[in-house]
């Protein structure tokens, strides 16, 4: 289903038999909302979000391609999130069946304009699907088109942006004791410390080498998010805090109190395609009550 969202930008809704649902906008292939059953919205999404192209949207999950932050010398996170994807209509079959039902396939293709800046042609298929149970999924499939022989060279993240209660009651497991590059102190590489990772000032930071698995435990919501990752080897956090939050323009100053930033990414390591190769990142989240985790 396509229809109008704000600012008149198309975007197609995923809904499951049981209530959940999700919003995709064809600018930028961008995610900006992910119901659960009880339509409650799991992920963040500025009051100030724009939805005015060139800007990025502010919150959902933008795709950071083909550079992750600044990271290259492209423009910061790549150009993907600012264009305008299309429906693809006839998706090679996926190598692996998923059993979710509602789903919609997107492709972005560089134009004239983007081989100026990235002079690769690629074929960047995402799909987004949302499972019976409320699980939302998104697959990417990065192709290397070429004609030149050339091989190609990205880094990419899913910058996710979680709703959460309140960021100083919210623990992240799954990081702890890992090393990590912060983006605050020039990318330098440091090694988590202690326990699960609490927030309480501005974080920037690139977990490299993460387990598939991640967990967001927000304490007041009483719910945790799973994050599931596969070919994606890092996960940046990321909170701008106060003062950061007051000089974004599309972001409200306390709401970096209600959001958390945990991005499956490939940036330590980027990843080189030859033509006809295709690269593969995927990213599952759910979202569950506390009281069902172990150790809640
Ligand atoms: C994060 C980066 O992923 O995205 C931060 O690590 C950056 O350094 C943030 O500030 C937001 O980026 P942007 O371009 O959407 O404002």
């Amino acid at each position: 289903e396509v229809v109008k969202g704000v600012n008149g930008l198309e975007k197609i809704i995923l809904r499951e038999i049981r209530g959940s649902s999700a919003e995709v906008y064809l600018y930028g292939g961008h995610v900006t909302s992910w119901k659960n059953e009880h339509r409650e919205e799991l992920l963040f999404l500025s009051s100030k979000a724009l939805f005015k192209p060139p800007k990025a949207i502010r919150g959902g999950i933008p795709i950071c391609f083909p550079q992750f932050s600044n990271h290259g010398s492209l423009e910061p996170h790549g150009f993907a999130r600012n264009r305008f994807w299309s429906i693809d209509t006839d998706p090679p079959p996926f190598p692996t069946s998923t059993s979710a039902k509602s789903f919609v396939d997107l492709i972005l293709k560089p134009t004239e304009e983007d081989l100026k800046i990235w002079p690769h042609s690629f074929e960047f298929r995402l799909r987004v699907s949302l499972s019976p149970a409320g699980d939302l999924m998104l697959t990417s499939r990065i192709r290397n088109t070429n004609l030149d022989g050339k091989p190609f060279t990205f880094t990419f993240a899913y910058h996710t942006y979680f709703s959460v209660s309140d960021i100083s009651e919210v623990r992240v497991e799954g990081l702890e004791t890992l090393d990590y590059l912060d983006n605050l102190q020039n990318k330098e590489r440091f090694t988590e410390q202690g326990d699960a990772i609490t927030f309480e000032s501005e974080v920037d930071k690139i977990y490299l080498g993460t387990p598939t698995k991640i967990a967001i435990l927000d304490h007041e919501k009483k719910r945790t998010f799973v994050i599931r990752k596969d070919g994606l080897p890092d996960a940046v956090v990321w909170n701008p805090w106060e003062k950061k939050a007051k000089a974004m323009a599309d972001f409200g100053d306390e709401e970096y109190k209600h959001m958390l930033c945990v991005e499956p990414a490939a940036v330590e390591k980027p990843i080189t395609l030859k033509p006809g190769e295709e690269w593969r990142g995927r990213q599952e989240l759910s979202a569950v009550p506390s009281s069902y985790c172990s150790g809640q």
